[in-house]
Formats: C-alpha cells, sequence, structure tokens
C-alpha cells in the first residue's frame, strides 16, 4: 500500500558554507527519502534556510550588507552545494518568508490565547558599547568552577559544568572586548512544564531511538523549564505582534519553517495541502532526521508547540551522531574541516554518498571518516566490485552481438536468489541500517563476480563454437548488475541513472529486478566511475587549511591557551627582516606572495594579508619572521616561515616591525 511521507532534514543556518559533517544527515535522509520514492511511496522532503539570529544579524553587519542579502546568497550557495551532492529536496525555502511569519504569529497568537505565555523580566548579560544583549555565546571569561580561561557563557569545555554568563570571573563581550553589564527587560516564556505527562507518553511511543528515549527521561527527571521564547532588539527575526523591540527567538520560527516550506510548496502544486500533513487528525507519516546537538529542540519545544497550536505531532524524530575525521573532531588547521564545496572540486560526490552508507546505522553513534578507508573502501566496492561488473560484460555484448542480450538467462536459481534478496535489504534501508544494507549488497557484487570468473566470457569468446555461451553469460552478469544497481540506486543516484541509460530500460523501480531484461537492446557502455585517488583526497584536505596568516588568527586557533614554558618559547625562531618584494597571488583572495631579507638570505613566503595591505605599502618595511617554521608547500609555492601581525582578520590585521636601527637577520626575544 502505497504510504504519504513527509521528511525534512535541520535547516541549515544561511550564514556558513555546508560541510562534510552537515553532509551526514542530508545523504543520510536523502538516501532515506529516495528508498521511499523508489518503493512507490508518496514521499515529500523539505527543507529552508534558516535564517534568522544574532550571528546572522552581526555576519550581514560585518559585510556592510542587509541581513536578507546575506540569507539569500547562503541559500543559493546551499542549493548548488546540495544539488551537487545529488541531494534533492521537493522544497528549499527560507524561514525569513511570508508564509513563515503568517504561520509563526498564528501559532503564537493560539499559544498566547491559550495562556500558554508568561512574561516575566529577567536579569540578563548587555553590551553597552555594542547596545544589546548578549546571548550566552557572545560572552566569555573564566569558568567558575576549575577556572579555566576563555570558556562560553554557558558552559566550560574543560570541566563540563553548565552555568550562566553572570557566574564566570571576569566575563568579557566578545564583541567589544568590554565587561557586560547586567540589565533587565521583560521576556516571553512557553510554559513548556504543562506538556509534560503528553510529551512524556510521545516520547516513549517509539517515536525515537533508545537512546534518545534515555536522554529524554534525564531531562524529564531534571524538570521541564518554561521556554524563553523573546529576544531583544536588534535582532534579525520576526518581531511579535503589539511590540516594538520584541522578536520571536530563532528557536520558536525554525522549526515551524517546515511547515511553511510546505506551504509554500502547496502554493504551486494542487495536490498538496499543509492541513493533510499538519492538521491533528493526519495519518500521514512526518519524520525529522536531527543531529543529537538539536534534540532537546525537536523531541520537547517542537512537539509541545505543534499540540498547544493545534496540529499533530511528528511520526518519527530520527536522531544521528557526530562526524569525526580519522578518529578526531573536524578541525581548521588540520584541514579535516572540508567545505562541501572544496569536496566536490577534487573528489566524485557519490564516493561520499556511499561511504556514509557504509558507515551509518540507526543510532546515535558518531561516525568516523577515514581517509585511507575512505578511498580504499571505494576502489574495492564501488569501482573493484559493482561498476566492475557491467565493464566485464557490457563490452562483449555491444561488440559481438550489436547490444543485444540473450532471451533466457543461463542461472535462474542465482538470479532469484539476488531478487530474493531484496526483502531484507529493504528492510535495513527503512530502519535506516544503511551500513546492513550495503554489506549485503556488496555480498551480491561479489557473487556475480564470482559467477563472471566461474564462466570466463574472456575465454569463451576467443572460440566461435561458444558464442551463444558468451551471450548467456553475459546476459546474466547484466542483469545481475541492473539487480544490484537497483539496490544501490538511493546510494548513488548518478552512477545508476548512467546505468539505466546504458541499459536502455527506462527508471529502475524497487520492483525492476522481477523482471528480468531478455531479448533486449542496450546502448553502449562508457565507464561509470573513475577510481578514487589518494593524491585528490590529499589535495582537497591541503586545500582545506587555512592561510598562513588566517592559521594565526582563526576561531580554531583559540586552542591556544596552553601555556609553554622558556625552553618552548626560545624554540621559535623569530628574527627582523626587511621585505624586498611584494605582489598579489592570482587565485588566491587572502594572499600576498612577500619575499623578505634575512641579512643572510632571502626568503619567499606566503601571507594571509592582502584584506588589510597593499603590496607597494609593504616593499622596504621591515617585519618579524617566524624563521623556523617548517617550510609549507601551498597550491602556489613554498611559504618559507611566517610573519607576525596582531588583529581579528579582515581589516584588522596589523604587522609588527622594530624600531628603526634593528638589523636584518636580528634575533627576536
Ligand atoms: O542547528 C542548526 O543548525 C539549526 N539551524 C537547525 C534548525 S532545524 C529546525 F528546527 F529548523
Ligand atoms: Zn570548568
Amino acid at each position: 500500500m502505497s504510504r504519504n511521507i513527509l521528511v525534512t532534514s535541520a535547516l541549515p543556518y544561511a550564514n556558513g558554507p555546508i560541510h562534510l559533517g552537515h553532509l551526514v544527515e542530508y545523504l543520510q535522509s536523502d538516501i532515506w527519502v529516495r528508498f521511499q520514492k523508489l518503493r512507490g511511496h508518496a514521499c515529500l522532503y523539505l527543507c529552508a534556510s534558516d535564517a534568522h539570529g544574532t550571528p546572522i544579524m552581526l555576519k550581514a553587519r560585518e559585510l556592510e550588507i542587509e541581513p536578507e542579502e546575506l540569507v539569500e546568497r547562503y541559500r543559493a550557495e546551499h542549493r548548488r552545494d546540495f544539488s551537487a551532492f545529488g541531494i534533492r529536496f521537493d522544497n528549499f525555502h527560507s524561514t525569513h518568508s511570508k508564509e513563515n511569519q503568517g504561520l509563526v504569529e498564528q501559532i503564537y497568537s493560539k499559544l498566547d490565547a491559550a495562556g500558554l505565555i508568561s512574561r516575566r523580566t529577567i536579569r540578563q548579560a548587555f553590551d553597552a558599547e555594542a547596545g544589546m544583549f548578549l546571548p550566552d555565546r557572545f560572552v566569555r571569561g573564566s569558568c567558575p568552577y576549575c577556572g579555566a580561561s576563555d570558556q562560553y557563557g554557558d558552559s566550560c569545555e574543560a570541566c563540563g559544568r553548565t552555568y550562566a554568563p553572570a557566574d564566570l570571573v571576569e566575563p568579557r563581550s566578545v564583541l567589544t572586548n568590554t565587561t557586560p553589564i547586567q540589565r533587565e527587560s521583560e521576556h516571553y516564556f512557553f510554559q513548556l512544564g504543562r506538556y509534560e505527562q503528553s510529551l512524556r507518553s510521545w516520547t516513549r511511543s517509539g517515536v525515537v531511538d533508545k537512546g534518545v528515549a534515555k536522554k529524554l527521561d534525564e531531562w524529564f527527571d531534571a524538570g521541564l523549564q518554561d521556554w524563553d521564547i523573546s529576544r531583544d532588539a536588534p535582532y534579525f527575526g520576526f518581531r511579535i505582534p503589539n511590540t516594538a523591540d520584541k522578536y520571536f527567538y530563532v528557536w520558536l520560527d525554525a522549526p515551524i519553517g517546515y511547515i511553511a516550506s510546505l506551504a509554500n510548496l502547496a502554493a504551486s502544486k494542487q495536490e498538496i495541502s499543509v492541513d493533510d500533513y499538519f492538521a491533528a487528525d493526519s495519518s500521514r507519516e512526518l519524520y525529522h532526521f536531527i543531529g543529537k546537538d538539536i534534540a532537546y529542540f525537536h523531541t520537547l519545544f517542537w512537539p509541545a508547540v505543534l499540540e498547544a497550536a493545534g496540529y499533530r505531532k511528528p511520526t518519527g524524530v530520527f536522531v544521528h551522531g557526530f562526524l569525526t575525521v580519522n578518529g578526531e573532531k573536524m578541525s581548521k588547521s588540520r584541514g579535516t574541516f572540508v567545505a562541501a564545496e572544496t569536496y566536490f572540486k577534487h573528489l566524485d560526490p557519490e564516493y561520499l554518498r556511499y561511504y556514509y552508507a557504509c558507515k551509518l546505522g540507526s543510532g546515535l553513534d558518531d561516525i568516523d571518516l577515514n581517509t585511507d578507508d575512505f578511498v580504499s573502501r571505494v576502489n574495492a566496492d564501488l569501482v573493484g566490485k559493482f561498476v566492475n561488473i557491467a565493464s566485464r560484460c557490457a563490452g562483449f555484448i555491444t561488440r559481438q552481438f550489436a547490444g543485444a542480450l540473450a532471451d533466457s538467462l543461463d542461472d535462474p536459481g542465482l538470479y532469484a536468489e539476488f531478487v530474493a534478496a531484496g526483502e531484507s535489504i529493504a528492510n535495513a534501508y527503512e530502519k535506516r541500517e544503511f551500513s546492513r544494507a550495503m554489506r549485503s549488497i556488496m555480498r551480491l557484487a561479489d557473487r556475480a563476480n564470482q559467477y563472471i570468473d566461474e564462466h570466463k566470457p574472456w575465454v569463451l569468446a576467443k572460440d566461435p563454437g561458444t558464442a551463444d555461451k558468451v551471450q548467456a553469460v553475459c546476459t546474466q552478469g547484466l542483469n545481475l548488475f541492473r539487480v544490484i544497481a537497483t539496490y544501490l540506486k538511493p546510494v548513488l543516484p548518478r552512477v545508476v541513472g548512467d546505468a539505466e541509460a546504458f541499459l536502455s530500460s527506462g527508471p529502475l523501480t524497487w520492483d525492476s529486478p522481477a523482471e528480468p531484461l531478455l531479448g533486449h537492446q542496450i546502448d553502449s557502455f562508457s565507464p561509470l566511475l573513475s577510481r578514487c585517488e589518494e593524491k585528490s583526497v590529499r589535495q582537497m584536505i591541503d586545500d582545506s587549511k587555512p592561510a598562513p596568516a588566517e592559521a594565526k588568527t582563526s576561531a580554531d586557533s583559540n586552542d591556544a591557551n596552553a601555556v609553554i614554558n622558556l625552553d618552548q618559547f626560545l624554540e621559535v625562531d623569530l628574527r627582523v627582516a626587511t621585505v624586498t618584494a611584494a605582489e598579489l597571488v592570482a587565485g588566491a583572495d587572502k594572499l600576498l606572495r612577500v619575499q623578505v631579507d634575512l641579512g643572510n638570505e632571502q626568503r619567499n613566503v606566503f601571507a594571509g594579508i592582502r584584506s588589510a595591505y597593499d603590496p607597494e605599502q609593504l616593499v622596504g618595511r621591515q617585519v618579524i619572521l617566524v624563521a623556523n617554521l617548517a617550510p609549507r608547500k601551498m597550491r602556489f609555492g613554498v611559504s618559507e616561515g611566517m610573519l607576525l601581525a596582531a588583529g581579528p582578520g579582515g581589516k584588522d590585521i596589523y604587522l609588527l616591525s622594530p624600531d628603526a636601527g634593528a638589523k636584518n637577520g636580528m634575533r627576536v626575544r
């Protein structure tokens, strides 16, 4: 029976690029949606840009553009990246849309009318210089428990404790570096606690995985607090009706963006209506794919808001873990914080779709992208096993039989085994146990290759007397390939699309294998997938490393709180040098190529200072060079040191220079 399913992925914030960590979720949900569609179900896959909040407002200010423009830029970039990875949404809208504003206001007024919104005055960190209240993450200081310095206002990365920004020792605003003051303001709260019983029974009804249910029990035991849904101006979001300067908190309007994306789609498609999916009595299926960091919002706030506003609750919330690369958190300095765009400049997105599928289960476990394993698995499984079946058989059929397949299967029993395997593979996909599905599929690929090895069409082809057998064996081989291609179609849409083209029998559906392709004319075959080159992976990682000066100023180098002793400091060889030449670097927006004279040698340095200096300003100027930094091979040449500069980046970069009289080559202490 055909099902009606609505699937969402978390809405990406419109202020940064999509990276390999995000792609775990989008690929997981896209594979699941493609599987449902392949099975013949009506399945809508929706997403949108998450447009609101303080970070987006501030980034737009920094770029001196309106936040709307920033959102549209990232929305376009994200759509490009998703499409490059074969992630196919039925609609990709924005939370900064008229549909969303209408829905948010409507939902809020229902909540308010039902007496579920309370108003009370709270004290909060305020940056007097910036003229704004500070979100917890915008206040940093020393942890009140363990004393670790430079911790966020909500939790300590050193001891794991949570607290309020006001508890920090020597707090400061990350915007202006001034000490925040405490200021009062009236805030609006949604009374989440009123839904405790209902949420307890909903979360125990099988809508979440066991690991999540356990976490939810902890949250219930800790007690559900009222939820602050308002923020003070300045804020980029929707203003709360009947207020002058209060805005809805981004996390109230973001999930409502799921409904808004549907409403936007429904406006152009008569057969779709929001009520069909969201009315309280809807029997359609609704699933949210999310990461474990936002489970609280989707398993408590969101279902409570839905219920309070008279909508249905989700059928399932599917929570996945985080991505690690080579066993560690993604890191800018190690080059493992890879943007989607950098990936697809070097590697085929189908590799990553398959690799993630091999790693993904239904639970909360983190998944690791091991770059060596990535290369060998893609080459062994996709190139060596799957695609190889077709390349071993197609040539004989096109060259010797003008593309005609035989009228019958050589081994119907073996073919039937392949068809029968479909049920348990479908079951694995349905439960999001993709790694189990991939293992079963690769066992079939091994079996198909074994069949070809046993019958050796390349030997038979030498004897004109066994021509029929060549056609029969290759027909069998291509039919086994076709069954496997069907099973892999949710994971490898591009490769299987090309396979469909050469098999010339239309788009495969999950039921296609029931009828083998016999007495059928195939089209010419060209290689479906090339080998994954280790070199390309290395280049991708190199391209993801920050330029030298960026490395010194990027957020990721804030790990630099470690204390070093004098000997360690003295190991750094700092020298006075004079810039003898400087020029722009074609293809690198942030870099200048700077040549410096160290007294007895010349060095070539790529410095990430282009945003603050013109090359001609530098010539003749004395600078301080880190002279014993290991040479770094970059796309444009080798960088032989680093220039010392202060400042956060952008226009705010200040090169250090000695007082007049210092000689080139002098050591700096
Ligand atoms: O955590 C995030 O990246 C959010 N932008 C996800 C929002 S999902 C939904 F609620 F809109
Ligand atoms: Zn601490």
